[in-house]
């Protein structure tokens, strides 16, 4: 019997448009690629989806032309911590909606968390999520989980999801409540190079808690989610880490405690990596006082003191990624009481543009750590190999206009839901295009 292809086609988001990557070329376009200390305005020749030249177009070469005059073009952006809600929740958001959302983010990588129902824990979830994602510009590689079900009692089949690809394993959302299982899926892990992300959490401090626990909360009369129910779970994962030698990837850190334990872990040559997310780079607790749900998130936005320490902690390299953990809910989901609505706000769409106005331009990162810290951080991370802009490499590449000042409009997002705390801001810097898989999607200036 044939496969029947029910999905269509993957199309551009609305007002970009594909091109051929045949013979194309970027000209006077802003190369930057941190890793191999690249900064330098030059023509970028692509064919057949490959970096053919970086120089200088001939008098009558006959390829398609894209003006780069007013573009940045660097490695393709990858977010190793996004909810695309499938298999389950497709109401909310699939790897379709998701992969559009992406691309329009400028994202040519995103690792869907396992939180999913069922869960993705075993390979041919994995695969089938990876096939959906087949004719986008957007490499789906999924996070697997950790345990079966993500029931935290037994390890799900690691060496067969390994053998698939999957070098990055989590409960998201569901911290590993027993030290034992944690110590355990490190040892595991690691016999294969493979990684732990840990949503480090303490439910015992943290149950029932909708928001940080400070004076805000007192005030708003709202159960509070100390930043101690963070660190002492960091705390408990990275002295596992340090007795295994597995590998530990903090997911999303939120408090400047949480990135002192992970200096000093660091410092003590403990195989830990850590991200933070754009929320919590730029929004603190005080803006839940208006109780608007879209600011509801796990871990919870934290003091003002906390998002400074936490862009110190990423401009110094102590926070090793950007990841937004997008995480869509349908608008009668979040749209209740803040007490009762879900935790969790999307990001794919504004993570360029959030980090881009609010600390690259006000000097608080430079934009070589914004790029390093989106593109082959977490490709190290998850495992996967680079992305070199250098001829002969495959054009897997982020177009931006770092001058393109626009408002968000959750309305115009391509993501399946509008769960977004910055609608309205007004950012400077944005995506324009993507080019991976021998794909070429760039917005329409005409
Ligand atoms: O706010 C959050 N939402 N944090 C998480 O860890 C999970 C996520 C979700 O899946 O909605």
């Amino acid at each position: 019997m044939n496969k029947i292809n029910t999905q269509t086609q993957p199309q551009p988001p609305k007002g970009w448009r594909s091109y051929s990557s045949d013979k194309l070329a970027l000209r006077n376009v802003l190369l930057i690629d941190p890793a191999q200390n690249l900064k330098k305005r030059a023509d970028l020749i692509i064919e057949n989806g490959i970096i053919q030249q970086i120089g200088e177009i001939t008098d009558g070469w006959d390829g398609e032309i894209i003006d780069g005059s007013k573009l940045i073009a660097c490695p393709g952006l990858f977010d190793m911590h996004v909810h695309l809600r499938e298999p389950g929740y497709e109401h909310k958001e699939t790897i379709y909606s998701g992969c559009h959302a992406a691309a329009s983010g400028g994202f040519t990588g995103v690792a869907p968390m396992p939180n999913t129902d069922p869960a993705i824990d075993n390979p041919g979830l994995v695969n089938i999520l990876r096939e959906k994602a087949v004719g986008f510009p957007v490499e789906v590689h999924p996070i697997a989980a950790i345990t079966l079900g993500r029931k935290g009692k037994n390890l799900s089949e690691i060496g067969e999801l390994v053998d698939t690809g999957v070098m990055v394993f989590s409960d998201d959302g569901s911290p590993i409540v027993i030290a034992d299982l944690m110590r355990r899926a490190l040892e595991y892990t690691n016999m294969f190079g493979a990684t732990i992300s840990e949503h480090s959490e303490d439910a015992s401090l943290t149950m029932g808690g909708v928001m940080h626990e400070g004076a805000v909360s007192t005030r708003l009369g709202l159960p509070g989610w100390p930043g101690i129910g963070e660190e002492i779970a960091i705390d408990r994962n990275v002295r596992l880490a340090e007795f295994t030698g597995g590998k530990l990837h903090i997911a999303h850190i939120s408090t400047a405690a949480s990135l002192e334990i992970i200096r000093r872990a660091k410092k003590n040559g403990i195989n830990v990596t850590a991200e933070v997310t754009p929320h919590h780079l730029t929004l603190d607790c005080s803006l839940l006082d208006g109780f608007d749900s879209n600011y509801k998130v796990n871990p919870p936005l934290r003091t003002k003191e906390d998002v400074i320490a936490l862009q110190e902690g990423l401009a110094d390299g102590s926070i090793d990624v950007i990841a937004t953990d997008h995480a869509p809910h349908a608008p009668d989901e979040k749209e209740v009481e803040f007490i009762k609505a879900p935790f969790g706000m999307i990001g794919l769409e504004t993570a360029l543009g959030i980090i881009h106005s609010k600390l690259v331009l006000t000097g608080k990162l430079t934009i070589e750590r914004m790029i390093e810290a989106m593109t082959s951080a977490p490709r190290k991370v998850m495992g996967l190999s680079d992305v070199s802009i250098k001829a002969g490499e495959t054009a897997n590449l982020t177009l931006f206009n770092p001058d393109e000042k626009w408002r968000v409009d959750r309305d115009l997002f391509n993501s399946k839901s509008k769960n977004t705390p910055f609608h309205g801001m007004e950012l400077t810097g944005r995506a324009v295009g993507v080019i991976n898989r021998g794909l070429v999607w760039i917005k329409d200036e005409k």
